[in-house]
Formats: structure tokens, sequence, C-alpha cells
């Protein structure tokens, strides 16, 4: 029987990649979305017919509280197990320090941190035992920057929650990790104006931003490998300030 991947913001970028790398390994991905009905469903397509697996795709927006109950009862009504949970939408914010409003910063922390942990609370009995969780971090947890403190602040939560979860995730013999990419060429980054993207590559040693599939092989890698738990693998090209 297929194994079943259970992604969100699985429709794009890093996300779909992921599903992508899964599905030619036999997952059938399970993918959620925020609002672009058009894209998910030609998604859905695109990995159906290029790995004969079954796909399915859910509009659940991460920064609504009610996206949960939506996830938990399509699981419950369709039966499925996940054997591989890959917690990867985020948002973030660009205001400066001194215009972030509490909202604004709420809805940062909702979606990236909250949302993750309350998910995990209700469908955690529909991962199978020996089953294991994936969450997106980022470069910007593990090395501050100056262009969203919300975005940063709430990625560091990231990795610590991954480290923090091996314990409780223990009993139910699921492993919990997570990968810290630097820039990969997704939407997120492709509207960058041409010269940031350079002064980004001048500090690259690859001297490029990552491709999608380069960062989905590290996902793979963290679900097929049982002694990896807790761990945060950082993906970056050999970022750093110069
Ligand atoms: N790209 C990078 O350089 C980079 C680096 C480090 C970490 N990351 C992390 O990687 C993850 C994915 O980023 P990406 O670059 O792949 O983004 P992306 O190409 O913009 O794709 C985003 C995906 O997430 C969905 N999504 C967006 N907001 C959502 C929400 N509120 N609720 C549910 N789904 C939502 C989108 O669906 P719709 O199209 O329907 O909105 C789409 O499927 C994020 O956690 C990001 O922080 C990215």
């Amino acid at each position: 029987m297929n194994k079943t991947v259970f992604i969100t913001g699985g429709t794009k970028g890093i996300g779909k990649a992921v599903a992508c790398v899964f599905a030619k390994n036999g997952y059938s991905p399970i993918l959620t979305y925020s609002s672009d009905d058009k894209t998910a469903e030609e998604c859905a397509e695109e990995i159906k017919s290029s790995y004969g697996v079954e796909v399915s795709v859910l509009r659940a927006d991460s920064t609504e509280k009610q996206s949960i109950d939506v996830i938990d009862s399509y699981l419950r009504t369709s039966g499925k197990q996940l054997d591989t949970v890959v917690f990867n939408a985020a948002v973030t914010l660009r205001t400066s320090f001194e215009e972030t409003t509490f909202e604004q910063w709420d809805r940062v922390f909702y979606a990236n941190v909250h949302f993750p942990v309350f998910l995990l609370q209700k469908i955690v009995r529909h991962i199978v035992q020996g089953g294991n969780i994936i969450f997106t971090g980022s470069l910007m947890g593990i090395q501050p920057h100056g262009t969203s403190l919300s975005y940063g602040v709430t990625k560091s939560a990231t990795h610590a929650l991954v480290k923090n979860l091996v314990k409780f995730m223990q009993p139910y013999k699921i492993r919990v990790n997570g990968v810290a990419p630097g820039f990969v060429d997704t939407d997120w980054q492709k509207t960058k104006p041409a010269e940031i993207r350079r002064n980004i590559e001048n500090k690259i040693a690859a001297e490029r931003f990552c491709l999608p599939a380069e960062v989905a092989d590290v996902y793979l890698m963290l679900a097929r490998n049982r002694y990896f738990n807790g761990e945060i693998v950082k993906i970056d090209g050999g970022y750093s300030y110069k």
C-alpha cells in the first residue's frame, strides 16, 4: 500500500517540490494551501499524471483557527493515516519595527508556531507509529537578519519546537526533524529586485539560490533515515555575511 505524506503549503515552491519527491517515491500527497485554487488543482493534476499516485488538495489557511478543524475533519472522514507530516506553510511580515502592530505580530506567530502545535495536537492520532514530522524552519531562524523580526523569531521558535517535541512524540513513536533552507528560488524569493538577489548570491559560496528540488531531497532523507530525531538540517549553499 502507498504511504501518505501530508504537507501544509504544498501546492507551490518548497512544499510542492517535497510533494513531488515523495510522490516519485510512492507516497500519496495531501496538500494544503491558502487561496490559489487554480494552482492547487493544476499541482494535483501534474503530480498525479507524473507519478501515478493519488493526490488530495485542501484549502486550509494556517492564519485561520477553523483550518485546524477543516484538516482534522478531512482526515477523520477519509480515514487516511499519515506516514510523514510536513509543517511547511508560513507567513512573514515586512513592516518596520516601529510600525508593527500587535495584531500583525500575533498573525505571524499564530500561523508559524501556534497553528502547527494545535494542528498536531488534533491529528497526532492519524500519524502511524514509526511515522515522522518535518518542520520547515529557515536560515533566518539561525542567523539574525534585518528583514522581518517576527519571521526570524518564529523560525527560531520552529527550531526549538522541533527539539522540544521529540520527547513529547516519543510515546507515539514519531520522530521530529526540521529543515532550515537558506535562499530557495520560489515565488517567495522571485519577487525580489535583481540587485537584492545579486547581493544575496554574492554571500553564498554556491553563488546561486537553491533549487526547490535540492531542498526537497533533504526532507525525503529525513523521512527515510530512522536515526534522525530532533535535528535541524541547514541547507544554504555555504551562506555567510561577507
Ligand atoms: N523560499 C525561501 O527562500 C525560503 C527560505 C527559508 C525558508 N522558507 C520557508 O519555506 C516555506 C515555504 O516557502 P516557499 O518559498 O516554498 O513559498 P511559496 O513558493 O510562496 O509557496 C507557498 C505555499 O504555501 C501556501 N501558503 C501560503 N500561505 C499560506 C497559509 N497562510 N496557509 C496555508 N498555506 C499557505 C501557498 O498556497 P497559496 O498559493 O494558495 O497561497 C503555497 O502552496 C515557508 O515556511 C518559508 O518560511 C523559504
